[in-house]
């Protein structure tokens, strides 16, 4: 079983909220906003290990996401497969290994087959773990882990490790949230235990370097006690 190592860089988590406001704002259709979004995507990859960033992990489709217009689904995972044909080679270049985080076994073949092909191109990417959650669900990841178990008296390390086995990460740091919605949608609720939470009412394709930049630094102003006091303040 594998132990996640805790490395020095930071776990951002990012609920990318927003897509669809920032379309009908505009009068175009929903679609213009996953497209914006997807350069959002792009961006914020681009920044992360600038920031001090070592493992990223976007919601991308939720495994609630199905419910939406078929014409929405499908127009989600075409972008999908359209980024990552696109974007592998840059993933390959710069060092970023990408995997995928939920079931792939609902996706389209050409959608499971781009996702393939770039989680085996950049596997040995060192410089940041790029983890794109897709019909994901967290209480389902958790479900998955609890029917694997043999031994009742595993560690919490242990669990968290079955969680994502191919993907595993540390915990996650600082979990942001676009759009001005305050809620955690059954994304890594297990692996956020203990994040810090910060809610932007950017919308999600506006999101940029500077937007990450105050969020990280807001995330190291922040005293994080784990449930501990502080030294000084303890006796
Ligand atoms: C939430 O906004 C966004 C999504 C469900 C899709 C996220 C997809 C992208 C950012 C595009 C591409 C992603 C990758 C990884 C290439 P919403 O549609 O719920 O917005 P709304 O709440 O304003 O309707």
């Amino acid at each position: 079983m594998n132990i996640i190592p805790h490395n020095s860089g930071l776990h951002v988590a990012i609920i990318m909220d927003g897509n669809g406001r920032w379309a009908t704002m505009r009068g175009l259709p929903r679609t213009t906003g996953h497209r914006a979004g997807a350069e959002a995507v792009r961006r914020t990859i681009e920044a992360a290990p600038n920031c001090g960033i070592s493992t990223l992990t976007l919601f991308a489709f939720s495994a609630d996401n199905w419910q939406r217009p078929q014409s929405e689904v499908s127009a989600l995972m075409k972008l999908f497969r359209m980024y990552l044909l696109k974007e592998t080679r840059n993933c390959l270049n710069n060092g970023i290994r990408f995997s995928v985080i939920g079931r792939k076994d609902r996706l389209p073949g050409a959608v499971r087959m781009a996702i393939d092909a770039a989680e085996t191109f950049t596997r040995n990417g060192d410089k940041l773990h790029l983890r794109v959650a897709v019909d994901y669900s967290s209480r389902e990841a958790i479900l998955n882990a609890a029917r694997k178990l043999q031994n009742k008296n595993i560690s919490r390390e242990n669990f968290a490790s079955l969680l994502t086995e191919e993907a595993a990460a540390p915990d996650v740091d600082l979990l942001i949230r676009t759009s001005g919605e305050q809620r955690l949608s059954d994304f890594l609720l297990w692996e956020s235990a203990y994040a810090e939470l910060y809610f932007t009412k950017v919308l999600w394709p506006d999101f940029g370097l500077q937007d990450l930049t105050t969020a990280v630094n807001e995330f190291h102003a922040r005293d994080r006690r784990f449930g501990c006091i502080r030294e000084a303040a303890a006796g």
